[in-house]
């Protein structure tokens, strides 16, 4: 929605950029800027810059840059209205709201209430007469009334109703207990019913305190064809692929790590035995939101799926893009029990702690995985064994590391470490050749070398795009430069993200308001990443020929589309007149 600039403006001027990041990085000031330590991706030297003069932080690390509504959209997750929003709050200023966006705001916080008061109810149902045996069951489970507090644990119970009525009773209308997902639509007479129904109920709570939604977990095998869990689905405040089980308990965590599990009942049980750093991913296969939402919370994390194929595969899914979100991975295959779980239930914390400790590395992990696909006895297994390990171990950055490894996959091989180490070698070349070839292919490619690394945003015309990302680089760092583009419009520019910036830097400027990456409207938070990865990137002083020259060089493109176009007309009435043989 576009709020009213100067609305923004305010807004900007009273949730200052330091303080703003200040509440999630500790910050040191070196000169005029401050640096930390990104909250984005892992690091460990500070990378992540802040410009207090101008409203902006910046990472050099991972690129991602703005202003103080971009970083509460890239930190907390939220839209650019909810960002606005909590930055409002932060200062207590009124938010003028558009009809839309204020009915959307009020229709999620109906859901919000609404689940809360679902929450309450499932609690109290296992409390009730009703609930006997679904307590029962969770006691004997080793759930101790304590813990279902904690949780919020509760039980949907066996009707067709009980939960609409009660929200009905609450003043919720049938189109909210549809939205909310709670209740399910009869697809003969448009009558809603519960939707979950005799199961033991699980909140899923997000990092800031809200029920969103729930998983049900089936009582003791009670219809063998039933799913075990059934979980909430997708509405306007539920997305499993970005919400975590327990990372709303997990945040707050001492330990300095997090575990994350297949299992609700793993997360559960490990809160209870100590391990209140769990987190569970909702029946879905771990995403890279999931990865990036975790990355804002640890550096270290440790894997435990269950030790059957499935849970395995999901483990080496996972791994990729935990390390790419910049997360240290520790991957511990369960042992003598199914799950987390029942582990501690039959061993308790102490030998847990002790397994926690014993976890393999991502390379021990997948090392391990490649060995069980061989047969060490045979030969050509042992070669294809000892071949694909190479591979492995010659990505490692350190020599030390391969020493290591290469020596302990040697050993397992039966082969010398010397043979080993021409091995590593061998792939080492090998991959360093292929390296070569992917990097001359870009080199002879300069144009896609000089491509956005934000896959959304394309230049197609790149001497044009070049010479847009100065103008708006340059107006950027002085606005007065705009005077020399009057005749220059946003819809001549090659990229229409760019042209649309500059659009709202002139309208800024025009009437005598803030212009800075700070104040961007209405852009994705990798869009307004972008533009302030060019303010910074593009350091140069500003120079009015060099900006005349740029706004030329965006004019002549223009036209020089606007003329190949025409070209192409013309080609095409010679092409006519041709196949006619006649002259026209
Ligand atoms: P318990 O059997 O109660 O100990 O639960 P568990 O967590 O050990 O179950 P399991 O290992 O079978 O499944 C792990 C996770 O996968 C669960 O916590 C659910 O999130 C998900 N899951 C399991 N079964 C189903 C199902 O039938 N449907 C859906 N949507 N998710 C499921
Ligand atoms: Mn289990």
């Amino acid at each position: 929605m576009a709020f009213p600039p100067s609305f923004i403006d305010e807004l900007i001027a009273r949730n200052p950029i330091e303080d703003v990041v200040g509440q999630y990085v500790s910050l040191k000031r070196s000169g005029g800027n401050l640096f930390g330590l990104c909250p984005f991706h892992g690091e460990k030297t500070a990378s992540f810059s802040v410009a207090p003069d101008k409203g902006i932080y910046y990472c050099f690390g991972c690129h991602k840059g703005g202003g103080a509504v971009n970083f509460m959209m890239e930190v907390e997750g939220l839209s650019y209205p909810d960002a606005v929003r909590a930055l409002a709050k932060r200062a207590g200023m009124q938010v003028p709201e558009d009809e839309q966006y204020q009915s959307r705001y009020r229709q999620q916080e109906r859901l919000w209430a609404l689940h809360k008061e679902a929450a309450r109810f499932f609690h109290t149902q296992l409390y009730a007469p009703n609930g006997k045996e679904a307590l029962e069951y969770a006691l004997g489970r080793g759930m101790p009334k304590s813990t279902l507090t904690t949780f919020g644990v509760g039980y949907a119970p066996d009707s067709w109703d009980a939960l609409v009525k009660e929200m009905q009773a609450k003043g919720y209308t049938q189109q909210e207990l549809i939205d909310s997902g709670l209740v399910t639509v009869s697809r003969k007479n448009g009558n809603i019913f519960d939707r979950f129904r005799d199961r033991l109920m699980f909140p899923i709570i997000d990092v800031r305190g809200n029920v969103i939604g729930f998983g049900g977990r089936i009582m003791n095998n009670k219809d063998p064809n039933a799913a075990k869990y059934l979980n909430s689905p997708e509405t306007l405040i539920f997305n499993k692929r970005k919400n975590l089980f327990g990372l709303n308990m997990a945040k707050k965590s001492k330990l300095g790590y997090l575990i994350l599990v297949e299992g609700y009942m793993d997360a559960i049980a490990l809160h209870q035995y100590g391990f209140d750093c769990a987190v569970a991913s909702l029946g879905t296969s771990l995403t890279e939101e999931h990865a990036a939402l975790l990355s804002r919370y640890t550096e270290q994390l440790y894997l435990i799926y269950d030790g059957d194929e499935a849970g395995q595969r999901a483990a080496q899914r996972a791994i990729p893009m935990l390390e790419k979100a910049g997360i240290q991975i520790k991957v511990l295959r369960m042992r003598d029990a199914k799950d987390p779980d029942e582990f501690l239930k039959k061993f308790g914390a102490d030998r847990f702690k002790i397994l926690l400790e014993q976890s393999s590395n991502r390379v021990e992990y997948q090392l391990n995985a490649i060995r069980a696909k061989y047969d060490l006895r045979e030969d050509d297994q042992k070669i294809r064994y000892v071949q694909e390990a190479a591979e492995l171990i010659c990505t490692l950055g350190s020599f030390v590391k391969r020493e290591v490894y290469g020596g302990r996959v040697a050993e397992s091989a039966g082969i010398s470490a010397e043979a080993m180490k021409l091995e590593v070698d061998k792939a080492y070349k090998r991959r360093i050749a292929k390296e070569k070839k992917q990097q001359e292919k870009i080199d002879l490619a300069p144009a896609r070398a000089l491509q956005p690394k934000e896959r959304s945003i394309r230049y197609d015309n790149m001497k044009s795009a070049l010479a847009e990302e100065d103008v708006i680089a340059q107006i950027l760092r002085e606005p007065a430069m705009l005077e020399h583009c009057k005749h220059l419009a946003g819809s001549q520019f090659s990229v229409p993200l760019l042209g649309k910036v500059y659009d709202q830097l002139v309208i800024r400027y025009g009437s005598g308001m803030e212009v800075s990456p700070a104040v961007l409207e209405d852009l994705s938070a990798e869009e307004t990443s972008h533009i302030t990865g060019i303010y910074h990137r593009r350091q140069s002083p500003v120079n009015e020929n060099a900006f005349r020259d740029c706004v030329k060089i965006i004019l002549a493109e223009q036209q020089g589309r606007a003329v190949s176009s025409d070209d192409d007309l013309l080609a095409l009435r010679n092409k006519l007149k041709e196949s006619k043989g006649t002259k026209v």
